[in-house]
Formats: C-alpha cells, sequence, structure tokens
C-alpha cells in the first residue's frame, strides 16, 4: 500500500492521526506501518455499528432441553463407542483457544505457560496435553490438535511447547496457527498508536477461529486429514475433558451440528451464559440478559427452564461450520485498559479502563447453525477455570478442584 493509498483508506475511517508520525520513521518503520494499515479492517472501529447491535436486542427466547446425566450414563456405553469409532478413523480434531491476552490473569506470558503446581511445575498447557492424551491412549490414535495463537504471544507458546517436547503429544499432530487481530480504540472510536509507527491492536476474539483456521495452514491440514468434527475450547479449564468420547458420540447420535458442554447453575443468577433456543435456533444468552422472569421460568418437571451455563467447551460439524463461513457475528465491544501514546508522543500504561476493543465470540457460533445439543457434565469433574489469581475462577479455586480430583500439584 503506498501513502496515498493509506491516507484515502485513513481519511474514509476518520483515523488520519494513524499518519501523525509517520515523517519521523525510519523507512522500514514506514513499510510496516503502511502494511499494518493496509491488512486493517477499520469497519469494526464504527462506534454506530457497535450501538446497533445493542439495540436490536434479543430474539425470542425459548428453553432448550440439555441432555443430563441420566440419560448420558444410560446411554453411555453406546456414546463412548460411537465417539471413539470416529477417533480412530481420524474424523475428529481438537482446537485450543489460545489467543486471549489473560489480562486478568496478569501475567505477561501466554495463559497457558502459568505454572499452577505447589511441589513441582504443572503448567496449564501440560494439564490439557494430559487430559487429551487418555482420550489418545483409549482410542489407540493420535488426535489432530490444532493450537490457535496471536501475534503476541505465538512466538513465546511455539517456543514453550519446543522446550517442553509438546509435553509427550506427538509433534506431527500438532499444528499452530495465528488469529487475527483487530485495531484498540478510544472511546471515541479513534484508534490508538501503541508506538510511533504501530496502531494499538488486540486479539479479534475467540469467534475468528474457523476463519483464522481456514485461511491459514491448519486449514489445509484438516481438509487434507478429512476431520468431519472440531472439538472447541478454551485454554484456562484444567479439569475439562477433550475430544471426550461419549460427548462426542451424543453429538453425533442424536445428528445434532454442534454440541455444548454445560454445568447445572449453581444459583439462578450465576455469571454465565446460558443455552436457549433464540428464534427457533440454538443460542446462548448471557447472565446479563435474562430476565427475572426468565430466571423463574419452570420446564415440564418443575425445575429451572434456564438452568445450564455453558463452559466454552464446543463440538461443532466442519461441514456445517464451512456454510456459515461468511456470516458475519455480532461484535461484541469491550471496555479495556490499552497501552497508547499521548499528544506528546509518550507512552502511557492506563490502571483504568481507556477504551475499547472488539470481538466476535464463539457462542455466537451456535446460534449461526441448525441444531445443538447442551450436554450436562459435573462440574466438580470438569470445570475449573482460571481467569483470576485469586477468589472466583482462580488460580486458588482451580488448584483445589484438581487436588479433589487426585491431580498431584
Ligand atoms: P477470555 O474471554 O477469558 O479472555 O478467553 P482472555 O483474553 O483469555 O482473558 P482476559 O479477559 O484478558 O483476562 C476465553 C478463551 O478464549 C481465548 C482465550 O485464550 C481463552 O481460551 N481467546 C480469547 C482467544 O483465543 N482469542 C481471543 O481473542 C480472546
Amino acid at each position: 500500500m503506498t501513502y496515498e493509498e493509506a491516507c484515502e483508506k485513513l481519511g474514509r475511517y476518520g483515523q488520519l492521526h494513524v499518519l501523525k508520525y509517520y515523517e519521523e520513521l525510519a523507512e522500514e518503520q514506514k513499510e510496516a506501518l503502511l502494511a499494518q494499515i493496509d491488512a486493517t479492517d477499520f469497519s469494526v472501529l464504527s462506534t454506530k455499528e457497535a450501538e446497533v447491535e445493542k439495540e436490536v436486542g434479543r430474539g425470542t427466547i425459548m428453553p432448550l432441553s440439555a441432555m443430563e446425566l441420566d440419560e448420558i450414563e444410560a446411554r453411555r456405553e453406546e456414546f463412548t463407542e460411537i465417539g471413539l469409532r470416529a477417533i480412530r478413523e481420524g474424523k475428529v480434531g481438537a482446537v485450543l483457544l489460545a489467543g486471549g491476552m489473560g489480562t486478568r490473569l496478569g501475567s505477561d506470558d501466554p495463559k497457558g505457560m502459568y505454572d499452577i503446581g505447589l511441589t513441582k511445575p504443572v503448567y496449564i498447557f501440560e494439564r490439557i496435553i494430559y487430559n487429551t492424551m487418555e482420550v489418545v491412549e483409549a482410542a489407540g490414535k493420535w488426535i489432530p490438535f490444532f493450537i490457535m495463537t496471536s501475534d503476541k504471544n505465538h512466538e513465546a507458546t511455539v517456543k514453550f511447547f519446543q522446550e517442553h517436547n509438546y509435553f509427550g503429544y506427538d509433534k506431527d499432530s500438532i499444528c499452530f496457527f495465528r488469529q487475527e487481530m483487530a485495531p484498540a480504540s478510544d472511546y471515541n472510536g479513534k484508534v490508538y498508536m501503541e508506538e510511533k509507527g504501530k496502531m494499538a491492536t488486540s486479539p479479534n476474539g475467540n469467534g475468528g477461529w474457523f476463519i483464522s483456521m481456514q485461511r491459514s495452514d491448519a486449514g489445509r491440514k484438516m481438509k487434507e486429514a478429512g476431520i468431519q468434527w472440531l472439538n472447541v475450547f478454551a485454554v484456562d479449564n484444567v479439569l475439562q475433558r477433550i475430544a471426550d468420547p461419549c460427548f462426542i458420540g451424543a453429538v453425533i447420535a442424536t445428528d445434532n451440528a454442534s454440541g455444548s458442554k454445560v454445568v447445572r447453575k449453581a444459583a439462578p443468577d450465576e455469571k454465565v451464559g446460558v443455552m436457549c433456543l433464540e428464534d427457533g435456533r440454538p443460542s446462548i444468552i448471557e447472565y446479563y440478559e435474562l430476565t427475572e422472569e426468565l430466571m423463574e421460568a419452570k420446564n415440564e418437571k418443575g425445575e429451572p427452564a434456564y438452568n445450564f451455563g455453558v463452559i466454552l467447551n464446543y463440538l461443532f460439524r466442519v461441514s456445517d461450520l464451512e456454510m456459515i463461513l461468511n456470516n458475519k457475528l455480532p461484535l461484541h465491544v469491550v471496555e479495556k485498559k490499552i497501552p497508547y501514546l499521548d499528544e506528546d508522543g509518550d507512552l502511557v500504561r492506563p490502571q483504568e479502563p481507556n477504551g475499547y476493543k472488539y470481538e466476535q465470540l464463539v457462542l455466537d457460533m451456535v446460534h449461526e447453525l441448525s441444531s445443538s445439543l447442551p450436554y450436562e457434565v459435573v462440574r466438580e469433574k470438569e470445570f475449573a477455570p482460571i481467569k483470576n489469581k485469586t477468589g472466583i475462577d482462580s488460580v486458588e479455586s482451580a488448584r483445589k478442584l484438581l487436588q479433589k480430583n487426585g491431580v498431584p500439584l
């Protein structure tokens, strides 16, 4: 992109300040900035669009029954057999979403590098690989394992896996790919600069995983391997079961386009997104969108009708994902602390949120598909998320749960 083309593009979006320091930059910095401008989608910065999303609100919400523990237990053998067969036939891949910034945990390293051990190092990535290995051993087959990183943590993540010899996983079955970045802005939608020759950007949310995968080598590998199902999960749940054969079998046996692992809510107002039907399609409604009326609604068994929260562990049928590839997911505008250059060109690291990041979320993909099976799992056995250092969903709470499940730390 030439300087003139950059001016034209920035002008269209009211972002000409990005070139404020252009004349001061060295030749390669100029080129890097022009390339960044070329690659950036500035349309996300239009706060108007974000407001429209807020105004549109939700469709008609109805309950969506979950497959509960008793039914799963009764059919465990049948489902497990179906799941293991799909894994042995190479139809199942795992996708670890590890592109996030993990700001709440407060470590500069990728979240998966966090050591939660007490008497020895136990890394989050290590726990995830070990959990996957249990299924690999049961199936007698390596599960293709894709890891999504971002520009902010790619090198560190790859190096960490290399240094730890992939924690015993088959190196050739692991494939890293990068997610895309989105510009970060002040409250008026003006992109921040993090250096004189670089706009502030952040990973564009975990909803971009399939597009990013398709655009990278990982997409080619997935196609060549004939993978039909992808189990997508967050980096921070150290107890989760990955490529769980019973879950996979249940989704296949019930002919759903996707499956969502869910836990029974601890309290009606617990801060988790719950599975429901929205305008007849599967959807996830955030806790803050759950009205009093929905919170109190009961199903035919007399139990709360919106009682199952998602834990960011989904199974998607690849052919269905391909059909929705070009559908635009809603944009979520999140308030964050964004380091930026002030008027004098000095770097400021704010202590309080000072602007917006723009993200797409994997949970919105569920709504794009025709069907989803909410599949209940036991919270104490499969849900130990690490978001914070202490308190709720923290290193402390996850350690307790790991120990309860007999994991030596
Ligand atoms: P979170 O929503 O907890 O975000 O991510 P985060 O960035 O890890 O943490 P905070 O909010 O800054 O403290 C849930 C999952 O989605 C992944 C994360 O790595 C985690 O596995 N994720 C999130 C991405 O892969 N990319 C993103 O852009 C955002």
